[in-house]
């Protein structure tokens, strides 16, 4: 009889330890964090820990979770315990799937292929990004038949956002996650001071790289590219450089013909889209029979007329307090649009989310999974594909001690009365 993902885990590191081997992923998520720092480019480390303005938000997320306590019950046989759940016809071994987290590379060379590795390895879904290092295609080869989801950003362009759409559906995508609460960059204080923004190093567009519609996009923009003007220095050919790498092809020849350059430029042009409204989701509900969620969802109205325009699901999202700052914590959001939902389509939850306890904080208050951010990345920098792998089974080891502890045994039966609020 299997002793449960938590059991097993705890024994694999301290028999570890008792033959001399120590984790080399700090299980810690400030240790981690701090390891991470070391093996990332101070570019890399900023855009990945920082957040909007003061990052006030950042802290509130986590202020929340820790405003909800659990209360733990006693003899109730928790000796097997059942982590899994299933969303929208995907099925979890662990409540949580990885989030879709952009330009990967920063972390790791493996970026995201060596994250859908160790995400398939677990049977926890990855979300793949809009924002990938790499090709939606070869992410999904890396993964088998394992679980994965794609998000997207609505572009300026209704037929990149159908590509996009239909190269998910063919890359055995079985949701599309629309991420709605970024049409615009928030004010990213960190960034801002490095005066660093990885898209206009060419870093994070591959999926656009890759695809048809903007490729033959693409030459319109080469046709008006305007000569090179300003004074040549280190940096910008650098730069220059860096945007050559990104696009398909040798280096060389892509700064000559002016394609890398001109990928970046149409980019930015294309990706960000402030105009989008509600009439806006019929179109992408006519192109794909595929669950969409809705991911930054933070009012209840919102979820309702989510629901109303045919959506199969919402993601509370502050996107990690990287848009607004001063918004409100996800944990705080979650209870009034569990009412307005009132369970007619899955909820999900990110944003601060560190360990079991708020996994299991988060489906007491009527989500159904949450979403996994920042730690994995974490571990994808200390450790590539097995960082990764490390970072998900001590939070599947977590939760399912966590479960069990609190004296339930499966995760239907996690509900508002295991959580109280702090007196
Ligand atoms: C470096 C970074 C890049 C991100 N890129 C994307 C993205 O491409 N698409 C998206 O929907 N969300 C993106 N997010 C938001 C995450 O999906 C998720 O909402 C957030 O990381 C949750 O917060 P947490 O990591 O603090 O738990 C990104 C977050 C970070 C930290």
């Amino acid at each position: 009889m299997s002793v449960g993902i938590g059991r097993e885990r705890q024994f694999e590191v301290y028999v570890g330890g008792a033959r001399g081997s120590y984790p080399t992923v700090p299980v810690s998520f400030h240790r981690l964090e701090r390891a991470a720092q070391k093996a990332m480019s101070p570019e890399g480390y900023a855009y990945v820990a920082g957040g909007a303005g003061s990052e006030e938000t950042m802290r509130e997320n986590r202020a929340a979770f820790e405003r909800w306590r659990i209360v733990p019950r006693i003899l109730r046989d928790v000796s097997t315990r059942d982590t899994a759940v299933e969303v929208v016809g995907t099925r979890l071994t662990s409540p949580f799937v990885l989030c879709p987290i952009g330009v990967l590379e920063m972390a790791h060379r493996g970026a995201d292929v060596a994250v859908a590795r160790a995400a398939a390895a677990e049977g926890i879904p990855f979300v793949l990004s809009n924002q990938a290092s790499r090709p939606m295609e070869e992410t999904a080869r890396a993964m088998g038949d394992a679980p994965r989801w794609f998000q997207l950003y609505w572009s300026t362009s209704n037929e990149l956002v159908a590509s996009f759409v239909s190269r998910a559906e063919r890359s055995g995508c079985s949701a599309i996650v629309l991420t709605l609460d970024t049409t615009m960059l928030g004010w990213r204080i960190r960034d801002l001071d490095l005066a660093y923004l990885p898209f206009l190093r060419g870093k994070g567009i591959a999926q656009y790289t890759s695809d048809p519609v903007f490729v033959e996009a693409l030459q319109d923009t080469l046709r008006q590219e305007a000569p090179h003007g300003g004074r040549i220095t280190l940096a910008a050919v650098g730069t220059l450089l860096g945007q050559a790498g990104a696009y398909p092809g040798s280096r060389l020849a892509n700064v000559r013909s002016g394609l890398a350059r001109a990928a970046v430029r149409r980019f930015v042009e294309t990706y960000s889209r402030p105009s989008l409204s509600w009439d806006d989701l019929a179109f992408l509900r006519e192109r794909t029979r595929l669950p969409i969620l809705l991911k930054g969802i933070l009012h209840p109205a919102d979820a309702a007329t989510a629901i109303e325009h045919g959506m199969d699901g919402v993601i509370v999202s502050n996107h990690g307090g990287r848009q607004v700052d001063g918004a409100l914590a996800t944990m705080d959001a979650l209870p009034s649009i569990v009412e307005a939902v009132a369970g007619r389509v899955p909820i999900l939850l990110d944003s601060g989310v560190r360990s079991g306890a708020d996994v299991f904080r988060a489906l007491a208050l009527g989500a159904s999974a949450v979403g996994l951010g920042r730690p994995y990345v974490w571990g994808l920098a200390v450790g590539g594909e097995d960082g990764v792998r490390d970072v998900i089974r001590n939070l599947r080891a977590d939760f399912d001690l966590t479960m069990g502890l609190s004296g339930v045994a499966s995760t239907r039966d996690i509900g508002r009365e295991n959580v109280t609020t702090r007196a």
